[in-house]
């Protein structure tokens, strides 16, 4: 059975006491950090400068979302601060498979996301490419919106393809996990779970940390 792991996504922390926020989840397996542009999404949240500040006072890995065009130009730096793991958006690499092999080669782990409504099938043949998939379950831009049930179909697919290739890939899921909806994720072949509000908008991080990893084992 591959581990669980629960990234708690920095974005619905408060971004004026980031490394006090980051002290509040030390049984993570990795924190999530979402860089938006305002073009590939219609919010804008920080980049590399901040980045560079939150990995070098992070007890925990950082796991990079870049939710940026022109990923193939900026992700390699992400990768060269020492970042665990970077993952770009496959609408906005001109060449995921050249920027996977970057990434690696920076000694990152390789990470590739897709919206809702972005098909898998195109991308099976990279998975031994990449160190993780990332599935969105909402529209990648905001905090707090619903789990879209409508991927389920593509995790349980994505996983299926993982498995035929030896399981080496983790899969993530970002957006509108919770105790219930992470339950569906993990049982459709999830192992990696983001969460946002479910983490930073209870009073106990840790605690929701710990309530998230026993319903996706259950
Ligand atoms: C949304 C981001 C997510 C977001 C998830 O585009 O990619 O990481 O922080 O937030 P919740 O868990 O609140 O849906
Ligand atoms: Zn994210």
């Amino acid at each position: 059975m591959p581990r669980t792991c629960i990234h708690p996504s920095l974005l619905s922390a408060d971004f004026a006491n980031l490394e006090a926020e980051l002290r509040r989840i030390g049984t993570a397996d990795a924190v999530h950090v979402d860089v938006m542009d305002n073009h590939f999404v219609p919010n804008l949240t920080l980049g590399l400068p901040v980045v560079e500040r939150i990995q070098a006072v992070s007890a925990v890995p950082l796991d990079i979302h870049l939710m940026i065009e022109d990923a193939d130009r900026w992700a390699p730096a992400y990768a060269e601060l020492g970042c665990e793991s970077v993952t770009f958006h496959a609408e906005a690499a001109r060449a995921p498979l050249k920027l996977a092999r970057d990434l690696r080669a920076h000694g990152a782990r390789a990470g590739m996301a897709l919206r809702p409504a972005t098909p898998v099938e195109p991308y099976l043949d990279l998975l031994p490419e990449l160190d993780m998939l990332l599935v969105m379950t909402v529209e990648p831009g905001f905090g707090g919106q619903a789990f879209l049930e409508v991927t389920l179909p593509k995790i349980r697919r994505a996983a299926e393809a993982i498995r035929a290739g030896g399981g080496q890939v983790a899969l993530q899921v970002d957006g509108g996990i919770t105790e219930e909806t992470i339950v569906r994720a993990a049982e459709a072949g999830a192992d990696t779970f983001v969460a946002g509000s479910a983490v930073y908008g209870t009073g106990d991080p840790e605690a929701a940390i710990a309530a998230l990893r026993g319903a996706a084992r259950s």
